[in-house]
């Protein structure tokens, strides 16, 4: 997508051939900042404090980190390392450890003088992927918001999103955010409701930046306002990402995913995920059991971060000293509060039999 008009990836290789470019999304809106990962650290860090965030772009990052980690040493004690090390960044998102795998699977069986080769070979094709894939969820999610503009002539399509499944979250063009792309670019008038995503404020730092430098009218909201907007009239559709999808269709997503998919029920509007396959695992089925929920560092809860009028970058403290905070990263809507599920393969149903029968190679994988 584009930044300043200029046609962007989230993640690129630098002209050496090596080092691996991103974005440093933790210092946005405020500044667009690049960063270069050097080490299998870089890679690991860049993950953990989340300057690199988003279920795709996660296992993108870990990919080339598994690159860089094979540059230092190519024996398989440092391939294992490095998996070891990357997998325990974060462990929520299931294309992180699909991304191992993928590595893995491309490296193992190698001679040594062929692995680092391989290695950025296939990282390259995963990146490559996850740009097609998303442009197919692109062209599966644009049908159903054009059913909808065709139901209401010269009058805008509102869709609610959370957090951030845009390009930044992928390598481009994001899941959740590429059929309002194409709508956008058909022509079709298009409105997004962004929740602003507490407590890293994902949606109002990021989706709302991207969506902006798009040219998509977009309107940043507190996360309690789309139950409302549902009650008036106000949203036709919801469209989320996911960080795993189970066999039996159970979505784990940003914390506030599931109040949303409550709303959208209650109200008859239509809630859908989009994923692109990477993103399912056929290895678990009750996500409330078996997904493992993030909980990260109680500061993010207990400080917010902003720009001051004078442009300093500050983080003030909002709740008072000595109260205990809770800052769970990921909840789980249950497949049956889910309208159906956006995939590069087609919109189906969110059922162990729709998504074994649309990804069969996938499921009869994990049996
Ligand atoms: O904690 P984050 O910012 O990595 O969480 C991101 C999300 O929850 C996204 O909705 C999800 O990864 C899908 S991204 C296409």
């Amino acid at each position: 997508m584009k930044v300043d008009g200029q046609h962007t990836r989230t993640i690129w290789l630098e002209p050496d051939g090596w080092s691996v470019g991103t974005i440093d999304q933790t210092v946005l809106p405020h500044r667009f900042a690049r960063l270069r990962l050097l080490t299998l650290e870089d890679a690991a860090r860049a993950i953990k404090t989340m300057q690199v965030r988003g279920a795709p772009l996660i296992g993108a990052a870990a990919a080339y980190g598994v690159c860089l980690a094979l540059r230092a040493d190519v024996s398989d004690q440092s391939l294992e390392r490095a998996c070891a090390t990357l997998l325990a960044t974060r462990p929520t998102a299931i294309n992180l450890k699909w991304a191992l795998d993928a590595m893995v699977a491309a490296v193992r069986n190698q001679p040594r003088e062929a692995r680092i080769a391989a290695a950025y070979r296939r990282a390259a094709e995963i990146c490559d992927d996850d740009v097609a894939i998303n442009q197919a969820i692109g062209r599966h999610g644009l049908t159903l918001i054009e059913a909808i503009a065709a139901r209401k002539p010269g009058r805008s399509v509102n869709v609610l999103t959370h957090c951030n499944a845009g390009w930044l979250a992928t390598v481009d063009w994001g899941t959740a955010t590429a059929p309002i792309y194409l709508a956008h670019d058909a022509g079709i008038a298009i409105h997004v409701w962004v929740d602003e995503t507490r407590p890293r404020n994902q949606g109002a730092a990021l989706t709302a930046w991207e969506l902006g430098q798009h040219g998509v009218k977009h309107t940043v909201i507190a996360d309690n306002t789309g139950g409302h907007l549902m009650q008036h009239g106000l949203v036709d559709l919801v469209i989320v990402g996911t960080d795993r999808v189970t066999a039996q269709g159970d979505v784990c997503n940003k914390i506030g995913t599931y109040l949303k998919a409550l709303a959208a029920t209650d109200n008859g509007v239509p809630f859908y995920v989009a994923l692109p396959s990477p993103t399912i695992d056929f290895a678990v089925s009750d996500g409330l059991l078996e997904i493992p929920i993030e909980q990260r560092g109680a500061e993010e809860q207990s400080t917010v971060t902003g720009r001051t009028a004078d442009g300093r970058i500050e983080t003030v403290q909002i709740v008072p000293d000595g109260s205990a905070v809770a800052n769970y990263g990921f909840d789980v809507t249950p497949a049956r509060l889910v309208t159906g599920l956006i995939t590069e393969r087609g919109v189906i149903e969110a059922t162990r039999a729709a998504l074994a029968e649309a990804f069969a190679e996938r499921a009869a994988a994990a049996e």
